[in-house]
């Protein structure tokens, strides 16, 4: 699991990194991970650390909990914002009744939060899971 909790390698632009945590994922559980991924380098690296640990969550809940037999990772600018989904075909789970039970979606939140965006997760049993980030570009204030 180390490998999802390391920083995006040194440099390393956003949608390489995702790559790469992808194929360390499909090594370590045999799911297989189709990643789409464009964009990113208008955030601070910070920002992209960001976002790269909050893929690394959603792929930990993947493992944990979702029986999957595919992932689906899409990085791509929609408007002036960055939009990152991260999709299971796994069992689902009623996120109403789930809302308490760990940390990984709170802090997934918390993340999104301090990058001006918004974290949203929407599952339902024997329909998978996603998980969809979108953070603004331009984080100056108006
Ligand atoms: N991809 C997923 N597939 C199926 N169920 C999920 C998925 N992601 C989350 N869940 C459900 O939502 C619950 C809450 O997830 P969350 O990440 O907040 O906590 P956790 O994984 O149980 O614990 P922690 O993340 O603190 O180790 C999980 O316990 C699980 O029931
Ligand atoms: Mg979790």
């Amino acid at each position: 699991m180390t490998g999802l909790r390391a920083n995006p390698a040194a440099g390393k632009p956003l949608p390489q990194a995702l790559g790469a945590l992808a194929r360390a994922f499909t090594s370590e559980t045999g799911i297989r991970v189709r990643v789409h991924a464009f964009g990113g380098s208008e955030l601070s690296s910070a920002a992209e650390s960001e976002v790269y640990r909050i893929a690394g969550e959603a792929l930990a809940n993947v493992r944990k909990h979702a029986k999957a037999t595919k992932v689906q990772i899409a990085l791509r600018r929609r408007g002036a914002r960055l939009v990152l989904e991260v999709r299971d075909n796994g069992i689902g789970f009623d996120p109403g009744a789930a809302a308490e039970v760990g940390h990984g979606i709170t802090g997934m939140k918390e993340r999104a939060r301090l990058l001006a965006g918004r974290l949203g997760v929407t599952s339902r049993r024997g329909f998978g899971t996603a998980v969809m980030l979108a953070v603004p570009l331009s984080q100056a204030p108006p």
